[in-house]
């Protein structure tokens, strides 16, 4: 059996533990905020954190977790206003809106990080967060008002 921590709801899971975090966030909970894209590590919109680091739930093994304590979306705030969610309505970030919960846990792991990151920082921790709609600008410049740094 492996005890984890998921949206601050203690959970035991007795299913196979090869078996993906992504398909028990999705299949057994039905949080489905968080998203199938590539199943590979590749594009990211599968990102939750895990300990507070942003972590690709489609290549995450269930036995991985044991102790561990996963935040997806459904969990980052009580009210959808953690400061990164209120800054991606602020200047409405998403466009189709498939790669965004993945996007915005990447930058809530950022900025728990790095508060006050540079564009250095916030490319470099983004660059994984794949966008088929192109919304690269409208990330950044609300990673950047979420942090309080100059847009
Ligand atoms: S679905 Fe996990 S990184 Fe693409
Ligand atoms: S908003 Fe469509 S893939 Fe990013």
């Amino acid at each position: 059996m492996i005890k984890l921590k998921l949206n601050g709801t203690n959970r035991q899971f007795d299913g196979d533990p090869e078996m993906p975090l992504l398909w028990y966030l999705r299949d057994e909970l039905q949080l489905n905020g968080t998203k199938y894209g590539c199943g590979r590590g590749l594009c990211g919109a599968c990102t939750v954190l895990l300990n507070g680091v942003a972590t690709r739930s489609c290549i995450t093994t269930m036995k991985s977790l044991a102790g561990k304590a996963v935040t997806t979306i459904e969990g980052l705030s009580a009210h959808g206003d953690h400061p990164v969610q209120k800054a991606w309505k602020t200047i409405a970030v998403p466009q189709c809106g498939y790669c965004q919960s993945g996007q915005i846990m990447q930058a809530a792991s950022l900025l728990k990080k790095t508060p006050k990151p540079t564009d250095a920082d916030i490319d470099s921790a983004m660059s994984g967060n794949i966008c088929r709609c192109g919304t690269y600008q409208r990330i950044r410049k609300a990673v950047k008002i979420a942090a309080g740094v100059k847009a």
